[in-house]
């Protein structure tokens, strides 16, 4: 497939999480297939400025769990085509000792911050009145128990279930809704992790010899993806060239899931 199966130009998508790793790379896949418009949606203000890009962009800075934040971008987006709810955090603890804090913290921003963009998001694109795609970022931890992953685990089956019932709520309307659940992407949401400390400890302080250990654990491939990998894998779910498909969720774990 060449860039021209993915024409996104004329179209305009809002990116939750659009700061860093997963969302900055899907900002920056979007830019280069000619879209016209982002609304990029992160509380690390000092990332999203920096974040360089040829289409019109328009800046949101707070928190998705944040009700208000959801009245801004209603105020401020205008119509969209397209959006990757995709903002999220990294959390662990085995359930017998888990921090109820935690628990709310992780459950906040992963799934209830995920209704209130999807909300926003469906809203926008009704506007518009055209049909539209949205992909929501889960995790393989959704649907894989391991110990310690409780909490993030729910949060994410929360999420792969949230993008079923959206997609049958709003077939009818051509909104398509699709999930995407990856197993490890190399991506800075591990870099606050006690244990990944650790395991960077361990290498000698090298990050790229850590990642490369976890991945050697259990991933088939014994690789992890790369953000940009998995923003392509989102873009095809957001493109038309997936016109037929919603309510799916993709897979992309290099058979860690097996
Ligand atoms: P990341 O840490 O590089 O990026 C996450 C972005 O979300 C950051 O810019 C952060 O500031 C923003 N964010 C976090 N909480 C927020 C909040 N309450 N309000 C607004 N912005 C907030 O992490 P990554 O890996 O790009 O994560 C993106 C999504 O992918 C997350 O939902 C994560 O759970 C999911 N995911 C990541 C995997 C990985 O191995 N990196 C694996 C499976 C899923």
């Amino acid at each position: 497939m060449t860039i021209a199966d993915f024409d996104f130009s004329g179209r305009s998508a809002l990116i939750t999480g659009a700061a860093s790793g997963i969302g900055a790379a899907c900002a920056r896949w979007l830019d280069r297939r000619g879209i016209a418009r982002l609304i990029l949606v992160d509380r690390d203000e000092a990332a999203l400025g920096k974040l360089e890009l040829d289409s019109e962009v328009r800046r949101i800075f707070g928190d998705v769990t944040d009700p208000t934040v959801g009245e801004r971008i209603a105020a401020q987006a205008g119509a969209i085509d397209h959006a990757i709810v995709n903002a999220g955090i990294a959390s662990g603890g085995t359930i017998a000792d888990l921090n109820f804090a935690e628990w709310r913290r992780t459950m906040s921003i992963n799934l209830d911050g995920a209704l209130l963009s999807l909300q926003s998001a469906i809203a926008l694109i009704r506007q518009r009145g055209a049909g539209g795609s949205i992909v929501l970022t889960a995790s393989i931890s959704g649907t894989k128990a391991e110990p310690g992953t409780a909490a993030y685990g729910a949060s994410k089956a929360g999420v792969l279930q949230l993008a079923r019932v959206a997609a049958k709520e709003l077939a009818a309307e051509r909104i398509r809704v699709n999930a995407i659940a990856p197993g490890g992407v190399d991506t800075p949401i591990w870099d606050d992790q006690p244990f990944f400390a650790d395991m960077v400890a361990q290498h000698g302080g090298d990050r790229a010899a850590a990642i490369a250990a976890l991945a050697g654990m259990a991933t088939p491939l014994g690789r992890y993806a790369t953000p940009d990998e998995i923003a392509g894998q989102i873009g095809f779910l957001l493109s038309d060239m997936a016109a037929s498909i919603t309510g799916t969720v993709l897979v992309s774990d290099g058979g860690y899931s097996l």
